[in-house]
């Protein structure tokens, strides 16, 4: 049994090599393909991001316009996936609904299954990105029971995803141009994070040769446990059961107790052990939508910032490097958009969706590929002789 090191959540295994996404958690740096996101999330917008991850260059104008052009082409999807939707319980989670419309994508466009061709390779990817806004849109629109919103192809990316989710017949929905900025900038800091567990798991899939919407459809699927995509839903709920600053001290002492096995949610990570740069971008984000709003004063905003205050000078976090990370203020920001908890993992799986896709291509594309094929310390009984039933006991 010696033979192989055990490693429990990886925290010392290199699974691959990649090229994609570059994190210093000491230095609290993020960078896709080399550039920080603070710039990318600065001066640029989503597509321009997902072209950087998926070709590894910025791209020119001249493909820039091609890009947007190619992702908007294929924006529609089958109008048969409708029917299929209607298949879902009413008050099926969205998420639930996404992991299984994402992996019948294969069953309506076997056409780009083939993953030996480049080209079709590259035709499924910006078919995911392309219709992953429209599939999580009528997630939404499902959950609420309101009639599907057809994409808009003539507003960019997060205008129509706000568009798909929030007009409603009969009524004139125009998408607010600071609200469509901030939820571009949300899905630029959620597109790709190396190789954290929904990543590895899509790799995983993908290193048997399964098809590029099965193996999305898996990572949605990892996505969705509580200590990955689900810690903004836990976060919010946290700062709205603390409701007020005053109530602050006890949470803070419940977290700081060895025997509570209560946490701040939206504190620590595993890999950043400094602040994480997305977090920082995401607290401005949240600043900008509440007061485009009006909700300056929402009073969980107000419980954030002084919980980050006080988190931010008590030694016991301080000493533990425990620093606000993204979902600390991204839950109060959607929810200011206008999406229910339930909807927070689905934005971010259609994020991520760029990041997954890119990650899947770096390995498909290497000549080394090999299915993954983890070992195992195996600890149950030596060999041991069949027994008949009724000499058992
Ligand atoms: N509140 C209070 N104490 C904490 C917290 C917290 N949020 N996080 C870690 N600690 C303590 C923990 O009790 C431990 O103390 P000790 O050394 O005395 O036993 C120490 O800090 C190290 O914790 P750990 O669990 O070994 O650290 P980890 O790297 O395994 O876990 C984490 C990282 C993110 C799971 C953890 O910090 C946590 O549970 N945070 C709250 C949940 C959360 O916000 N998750 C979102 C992560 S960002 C999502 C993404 O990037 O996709």
């Amino acid at each position: 049994t010696g033979r192989f090191t055990l490693d429990p959540g990886f925290t010392s295994t290199a699974s691959c090599e990649s090229k994609i996404t570059y994190i210093d958690g000491d230095q609290g740096t993020l960078l896709y393909r080399g550039y920080p996101i603070e710039q990318l999330a600065e001066h640029g917008d989503f597509l321009e991001s997902c072209y950087l991850l998926l070709y590894g260059e910025l791209p020119t104008r001249a493909e820039k316009d091609d890009f947007v052009h190619r992702v908007t082409y294929h924006t529609m999807i089958h109008d048969q996936m409708s029917s299929f939707f209607k298949g879902y319980r009413r008050d099926a989670h969205p998420m639930a609904v996404m992991t299984g419309t994402v992996g019948a994508l294969s069953s309506f466009y076997h056409d780009s299954t083939d993953i030996s061709d480049p080209h079709l390779r590259m035709v499924a990817s910006l078919r995911m990105i392309a219709k992953m806004p429209t599939i999580a849109a009528m997630a939404y629109k499902y959950h609420v029971g309101q009639p599907f919103v057809y994409p808009r192809n003539d507003l960019d990316y997060a205008s129509n995803f706000l568009h798909m989710c929030f007009a409603v017949p009969c009524e004139d929905y125009k998408v607010n141009p600071v609200l469509a900025r901030a939820m571009d900038r949300i899905f630029i800091l959620h597109a790709d994070h190396e190789q954290n567990a929904s990543t590895s798991t899509v790799r995983l899939a993908g290193s048997s040769g399964a098809n590029p919407f099965a193996c999305i459809a898996a990572g949605i699927a990892c996505l969705w446990g509580p200590s990955h995509g689900g810690a903004n839903e836990a976060a919010l709920n946290m700062l709205s059961e603390i409701g007020s600053v005053d109530r602050i001290p006890e949470y803070v002492a419940r977290a700081k107790d060895k025997n509570d096995p209560f946490r701040l949610m939206g504190f620590g990570h595993r890999v950043y052990k400094n602040y994480d740069p997305r977090a920082r971008i995401m607290q401005k984000t949240c600043h900008e939508v509440l007061a485009e709003l009006g909700h300056q004063d929402d009073p969980l905003l107000e419980v954030a910032m002084e919980l980050e205050k006080v988190a931010l000078t008590d030694p016991y976090f301080v000493d533990k490097k425990l620093y606000p990370n993204i979902d600390f203020y991204s839950g109060i920001t959607l929810r200011a958009l206008g999406f229910p908890t339930t909807m927070f993992t689905v934005l971010f799986a259609l994020a991520r969706t760029v990041g997954w896709i890119a990650q899947w291509k770096e390995m498909i594309e290497d000549p080394s590929q090999r299915i993954g094929r983890p070992r195992q310390l195996y600890t149950g009984y030596a060999e041991r002789d069949y027994q008949p039933i009724d000499q058992r006991r």
